[in-house]
């Protein structure tokens, strides 16, 4: 009797330890922008992801600090600071994932768009850099205007040759975040069961949440959807003037940004079914750049999938979105191509 309880808890032993942190891939994930309002709660946040095995903090100051202080959180992984422009080759080398919150945030009465002339700049230099040190990663742009930083990044990348459309991210994930927030308390529904896909771009208008297509269901009229929408839209001016010049969404992003990233590992981990709104390369519509729900997978993209049914009103909202992001995309394609 006493040998077959060691058998099965030796056997219990080998169970636990193949589904164990040892039996997860090692994964690197760098976050470039690591010391700034997202940047330092996002890093806590992958710090906590067990996926992770090895975590690089990258800004062009302040990091070692940073890395010092949530390396002592007692997680799967090793964490490593970089600062300043000749560590940020060591900081890419053989990264899974890049997570990009580098750049300035907006003040009250700024758009995401005057926000280009800084921020493009950072975006190409950071760009430039993963496409020598680690072109296969997959990059999570979070740097606004988000709507011409992903172009920005795709121009850099063709450039180099190293461009593969199904690796190249904007992180929407916040309004996806927003919207459920808001939806649920609407509808009277648990947060936690809320889904409502968000599409087209992440700037103002371009920010389309489909609540008809919204679970659990329920009979919101009109005036409330138009409310929810509105709110969904300006919920970044909501948080950016609440904070009275003192910048942008960062907790409700180092959040957002932590479950984006999560997907891409699981995706890249062969997990099924994972799916995502992001702003990706995509035919959807005739726009060359969109957010819809993306299937991710090993390679990154899977499939971009379609928009579904739409409502009157969000159909409205569609065509009215079109030639403001239609713009971004091409001011960015354009920076990238004339700097
Ligand atoms: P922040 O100013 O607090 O932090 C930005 C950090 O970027 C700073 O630490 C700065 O040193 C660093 N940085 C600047 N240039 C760099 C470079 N060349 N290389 C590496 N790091 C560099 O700003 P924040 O509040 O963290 O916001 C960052 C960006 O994220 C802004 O552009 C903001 O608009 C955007 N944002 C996007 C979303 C979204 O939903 N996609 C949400 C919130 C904020
Ligand atoms: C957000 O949606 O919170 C971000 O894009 C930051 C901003 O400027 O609104």
């Amino acid at each position: 009797v006493r040998s077959a309880v060691s058998r099965s808890s030796a056997s219990n032993h080998l169970l636990r330890r193949s589904f164990g942190t040892e039996s997860v891939p090692e994964r690197k994930v760098t976050v470039l922008g690591a010391a700034g309002g997202i940047g330092q709660p996002l890093s806590l946040l992958m710090k906590l992801n067990p996926l992770v095995s090895r975590l690089a903090l990258y800004d062009i100051a302040g990091t070692p600090g940073v890395a010092a202080d949530v390396g002592h959180v007692n997680t799967r992984s090793e964490v490593t600071g970089y600062a300043g422009e000749e560590q940020l080759a060591k900081a890419l080398e053989g990264s899974d994932v890049v997570i990009i919150p580098a750049g300035v945030p907006r003040k009250p009465g700024m758009t995401r768009d005057d926000l280009f002339n800084i921020n493009a700049g950072i975006v190409k230099s950071l760009c430039t850099a993963i496409a020598k040190y680690c072109p296969n990663a997959l990059v999570n742009m979070i740097s606004n205007p988000v709507n011409s930083t992903v172009p920005i990044a795709a121009e850099v990348f063709k450039k180099a040759g190293t461009y593969d459309e199904r690796k190249l991210f904007g992180v929407t994930t916040l309004d996806v975040v927003r919207a459920k927030t808001f939806y649920a308390g609407k509808a009277n529904a648990p947060v936690s069961e809320v889904n409502v896909p968000v599409i087209g771009g992440h700037a103002g208008i371009t920010i389309l949440p489909l609540f008809s297509q919204a679970t659990p269901k329920a009979n919101l009229s009109d005036d409330t959807i138009l409310a929810l929408t509105k709110r969904t839209q300006d919920g970044g001016t909501e948080v950016v003037e609440a904070k009275a010049g003192k910048g942008s969404a960062t907790l409700s992003m180092a959040y957002a940004g932590a479950l984006f990233a999560d997907a891409c590992l699981k995706g890249l981990n062969g997990v099924p079914d994972v799916v995502e709104c992001t702003f990706v390369q995509s035919t959807v519509t005739e726009l060359p750049f969109f957010a819809s729900k993306v299937k991710l997978g090993k390679n990154g993209v899977e499939q971009v999938l379609d928009l579904g049914t739409l409502s009157d009103f969000e159909k409205e909202g569609l065509e009215k979105l079109k030639p403001e992001l239609k713009a971004s995309i091409e001011k960015g394609i354009q920076f990238a191509n004339a700097n």
